[in-house]
């Protein structure tokens, strides 16, 4: 087949549709929002249904010591195979699009290339990474980092979560614990597809994100420690109050996000109380801060901001404080190249493209440490997600798709 048939190629749209449909049936509650955390059951039918589909389409699947997933399209040549994907775990009350559009696009582009007989310079792989979204182990991103030599597969498998469990003994127990060793293929390029997640693209009327730059990401869970006691009898100053030692932390990060400016983004995710009665002073308090900005040193003054006032907070309050470094991640640039392949891939499909920023964290941050990388981004509408409600148009969904199998044919087609 020539190039000029390759440039026509197009996927088949009702199966990748049907699929991203099937998936996200998966792990849905009542609400149809997906709880499929990380190596939990939902994961594991989910993966099931991947790797059937995978082995259907011909692809060796192979699976690492953290659990990502690889299905590998052969090349003739043994050259460095490009690499496509994202991952299917969800947060809690996920939409059905957050990863599982790029993983099931890509596996939609090797069987394109099947059906069309098309014989590609290079190998390409689909891959399906775990626990990006870092719900029940921190950090997130975690298969893409342990992959790209970030953390060692060892620590990340000793990885507690708050539910009392362990990813390894998880990953074993839903039979998703390889061999294969992490980081053994290095790819010559990655790319991946994803729904913006934000409103930039509905709001200019634009189908295609060319990602050029991700911002930098630093969560840090603050527990405080102070004393149980009447909410009647027990006056004000003598008080050791841990609940309102949490809540003027997260109001602090509102205002430190309002003083650093709009490139600042400051949320509160988790706060649990103890003993948690109406009528007790909170004796204990964990929350969750989630920090973005896509200067670093803007990032690393907001980190600065927050801990100073939360020292001060709990020395004046007599209350225990502990902090932790849930996840820390700088701001990606990514390559130029490829994000001006997908500009004018797009472009040459007939989509409004424009460049921009992940302001959400995916794989290919971490793929971006070890081989050419970026992204490529559809509409979300309204711009929500990490929520049931997400919603992509199916017509953005296979433009995406379709922009996706051109970018993997012009990074596939060989040479040095
Ligand atoms: C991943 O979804 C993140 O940006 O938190
Ligand atoms: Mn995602
Ligand atoms: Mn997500």
């Amino acid at each position: 087949m020539s190039s000029t048939a390759h440039s026509k190629l197009k996927i088949n749209a009702g199966r990748l549709l049907s699929r991203l449909d099937e998936l996200g049936r998966v792990g849905a509650r009542g609400d149809g929002g997906l709880h499929r955390l990380a190596a939990s059951d939902a994961d594991r039918d989910g993966r099931g249904l991947l790797a059937d589909w995978m082995r259907a389409a011909g692809l060796e699947v192979r699976v690492d010591e953290i659990g990502n997933m690889f299905g590998i399209r052969a090349a003739a040549a043994d050259l460095p195979a490009v690499m496509s994907g994202s991952h299917i775990d969800t947060v809690s009350g996920g939409g059905k699009y957050d990863g599982s559009y790029g993983v099931l696009a890509a596996l939609e582009s090797a069987e394109t290339l099947n059906d069309a007989d098309v014989a590609t310079g290079r190998p390409f792989i689909v891959a399906c990474f775990t626990n990006e979204e870092g719900v029940r182990y921190q950090p997130d991103m975690m298969g893409s980092l342990v992959y790209a030599g970030g953390l060692s597969a060892a620590d990340a498998l000793a990885t507690k979560s708050e539910d009392g469990t362990t990813l390894g003994r998880e990953l074993e127990r839903i039979g998703y614990a390889g061999d294969m060793v992490c980081g053994s293929i290095v790819p010559s390029a990655f790319v991946e597809l994803h729904i913006e997640q934000g409103p930039v693209l509905e709001r200019e009327a634009t189908v295609i994100g060319a990602v050029e730059t991700l911002q930098g990401i630093s969560w840090t869970e603050f527990k405080l420690s102070g004393q149980a006691n009447h909410a009647g009898t027990t006056p004000m100053a003598l008080r050791r109050d841990a609940g309102y030692c949490a809540a003027a932390i997260a109001v602090e990060a509102r205002r430190i996000a309002d003083e650093i400016g709009p490139s600042q983004v400051a949320t509160v995710g988790v706060m649990e109380l103890e003993p948690g009665s109406i009528n007790v002073v909170p004796s204990a308090a964990r929350l969750t801060v989630d920090l973005r900005n896509a200067s670093n040193k803007a990032l690393v003054r907001a980190e600065e901001m927050l801990d100073r006032f939360a020292r001060d907070l709990a020395a004046r309050e007599n209350v225990e404080l502990t902090s932790r470094r849930l996840a820390r991640f700088d701001p990606v640039s990514f390559d130029d190249v490829i994000v001006a392949i997908i500009e004018n891939t797009a472009t040459g499909l007939g989509h409004a493209v424009r460049r921009m920023t992940s302001g959400a964290g995916h794989d290919a941050q971490m793929m971006a440490r070890i081989c050419p990388t970026a992204m490529i981004f559809v509409p979300s509408r309204d711009g929500i997600s990490h929520n049931p409600a997400e919603h992509t148009d199916d017509q953005h969904l296979v433009d995406g798709a379709n922009v996706l199998l051109q970018t993997v044919l012009n990074l596939s087609a060989g040479g040095a």
